[in-house]
């Protein structure tokens, strides 16, 4: 039975994949040798997942869901290895979480690593985390408890312990020519002449020497993660058979990682070129055919206008879901600047986009922020973008006389230009002297991010309100990477203290369970409801709306440290508390409101 859905699956997408596949690769041979794959894929995968295809296939737009509330964790960081992970379900379960997102856990070389993104072998766990089976057990669990699991798959480069690596290193041809290997620097040049760098202060160049082999091989990020060429078919159906194997241990939304980045072309940035688009389009019918219940997370960490083309269109959707990169870094810029009106305006331009795309929120995840602002309406404000860029940094690490902590990350030492790192609560003000300041803008942010559509991620430490790991630069592996200031290990002694409600771990942890719960309850958080922004009458309150089928809810949120009153158009009751507002509510200073109304 399953066989014969399979075959329709496959009859109905063929053409296409064909008609992809042959125009970017124009080579039947190794076309046969993917769709022949795709049977064997199909074929080893469990009864149970082939079940899970059936049942998501039911309710395909499960992952719009406003019941959805994820989070994102390193395996060691929280639970030592896969089956502690396991063990601390009902950690995650209290904390209302149902999409769990493992940071990269396959092989690398704890030296040369960059947190996991480095795969030394698509199929085996990094041995101090577990081994397959341990993976297939935590997803079967996870299943078992309505647990959606997320893992990255890292498909621009390998690390250069991988066999292909290896091999290319060596000198095999075949391998070298599954990446970018040039015995003569003329080329490296070419492209360096219009590739941005990614890492300018950590890993400088676009390209490595590699002595013992007498060739220059693409290095885009770290020197030891070699960019792979998908020009060459066979990484492109070598790669392809990986993620199915991946998606055969029971995962069921694949992050793909630095997506914009897989195409390379002389004369060019080297990121979003269309081939990117038809490589995702690609997998998308891959995994409908062979793996119908797993989905595509695109990591397209790029300028608001590159983003959701990533969605594809209706005909032809590339990723299911995106990140909502510029509302994340908009409202880092809120936050310092106490000004919402350039929030409100990404709101708007988010909220425009047609219902059916869905992004995945986020106030802080693994990596560095990014100042990837609208710098045109900044401009037109008087903000220029090298001092505002300076603004936000200097305010983010404390210098502005704000409590905020945080670090510079990548600062190019040529344009001066500089990421961000550091913890939610840090960033808020945790380490500082007015704690209650912190807490409350803690949760603020968290009750904006949950206010939007879409699947709100938390980053783990987040709902304790986790500081900054300063110890991280004693790590020689991690000490040039200020990322590692905010991959902390998870404080399991004060997570005891949820149950105190006086402690800063048991107001945040008690104040995001209300609002997750409420979320879960009201129907005007469906994906597909109304929302709008609206102007509060004050710069520094932010007004957000929504509506479904009679149901209004407004949510109110002050970026300033003064109390402030908002006027109302009516009477609201308070979704957290529970009492009436009549025409105005007030506001403490970093605070919030939630309003409903049944009309
Ligand atoms: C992605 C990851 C980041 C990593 C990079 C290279 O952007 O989020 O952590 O350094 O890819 O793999």
């Amino acid at each position: 039975m399953n066989d014969i859905i399979f075959s329709d699956r496959l009859k109905l997408r063929e053409p296409e994949l064909k008609s992809l596949y042959m125009e970017l690769y124009g080579n039947e041979a190794c076309y046969r040798d993917l769709v022949r794959n795709l049977a064997v894929f199909h074929e080893s995968r469990s009864k149970s997942l082939k079940c899970r295809d059936a049942e998501k296939r039911m309710t395909p737009g499960w992952y719009k869901s406003e019941e959805l509330l994820g989070m994102m964790l390193y395996i060691d960081n929280f639970a030592g290895n896969l089956n502690g992970v396991r063990e601390k379900l009902p950690y995650l379960k209290k904390a209302n979480v149902n999409y769990l997102h493992l940071m990269p856990f396959l092989d690398t070389v704890p030296e040369r690593s960059d947190g996991g993104y480095a795969v030394a072998d698509f199929r085996k766990v990094r041995p101090d985390l577990g081994i397959m089976e341990d993976l297939e057990a935590l997803t079967a669990a996870c299943h078992e408890q309505g647990m959606n699991v997320c893992m990255d798959f890292v498909m621009n480069h390998t690390s250069e312990d991988h066999e292909w690596a290896k091999r290319a290193r060596a000198g095999e041809g075949q391998y070298m020519s599954r990446y970018f290997f040039y015995a003569d620097p003329s080329v490296p040049r070419e492209y360096d002449k219009t590739v941005p760098q990614v890492f300018p202060t950590t890993a400088p160049g676009n390209f490595t020497w590699l002595e013992d082999a007498g060739h220059w091989v693409m290095t885009t990020f770290y020197p030891y993660q070699w960019d792979l060429n998908y020009a060459n078919p066979i990484v492109f159906n070598e790669m392809m058979y990986n993620y199915l194997y991946l998606a055969n241990r029971g995962v069921d939304v694949v992050r793909i990682d630095a997506v914009p980045y897989i195409w390379k072309e002389i004369g060019t940035t080297c990121r979003n070129l269309p081939q990117v688009h038809t490589i995702v389009r690609m997998m998308r019918l891959i995994g409908e055919i062979v793996c119908p219940s797993v989905i595509l997370l695109g990591e397209v960490v790029m300028a608001p206008e590159y983003v959701a083309p990533y969605f594809g269109t209706e005909d032809r959707p590339e990723c299911h879901l995106l990140y909502n990169v510029t509302t994340m870094a908009t409202t880092w810029h809120t936050v310092a600047t106490r000004d919402v009106r350039l929030l409100r305006q990404q709101l708007d331009v988010v909220g425009r986009l047609p219902k059916t795309q869905v992004f995945l929120n986020y106030l802080r995840c693994h990596d560095d922020i990014g100042w990837g602002l609208d710098y045109p309406t900044l401009e037109s404000w008087g903000m220029g973008q090298p001092e505002h860029k300076q603004f936000l940094n200097d305010y983010f690490r404390g210098l502005t006389g704000s409590d905020a902590r945080g670090e510079l990350y990548n600062e190019d030492p040529v344009t001066r230009d500089a990421r961000l790192c550091g913890t939610t609560a840090s960033l808020c003000g945790m380490e500082g002297d007015h704690k209650q300041d912190a807490i409350r803008l803690d949760l603020t942010l968290h009750a904006m991010m949950l206010f939007q559509s879409g699947i709100p991620v938390l980053y783990s430490g987040d709902e304790i309100g986790q500081i900054n790991d300063w110890d991280y630069k004693r790590d020689p592996n991690k000490a040039a990477d200020s990322r590692y200031l905010h991959r902390g290990k998870m404080p399991w002694d004060l997570a005891e203290k949820i149950r105190d409600p006086e402690s800063a771990e048991g107001q945040i942890f008690a104040g995001l369970s209300q609002m997750e719960k409420l979320r879960r309850e009201k129907r005007a958080f469906a994906a597909h409801a109304d929302f709008w922004t609206w102007d509060t009458g004050s710069q520094q309150v932010l007004g957000l709306g929504r509506w479904l089928e009679g149901q209004l809810l407004v949510g109110l949120f002050n970026f300033g440290g003064e109390s402030c009153a908002v006027p109302l158009d009516d009477v609201y009751a308070d979704m957290l508390g529970g009492e009436l507002h009549s025409y105005a509510v007030e506001l403490p200073g970093y605070g919030f409101a939630w309003l409903e109304q049944e009309l």
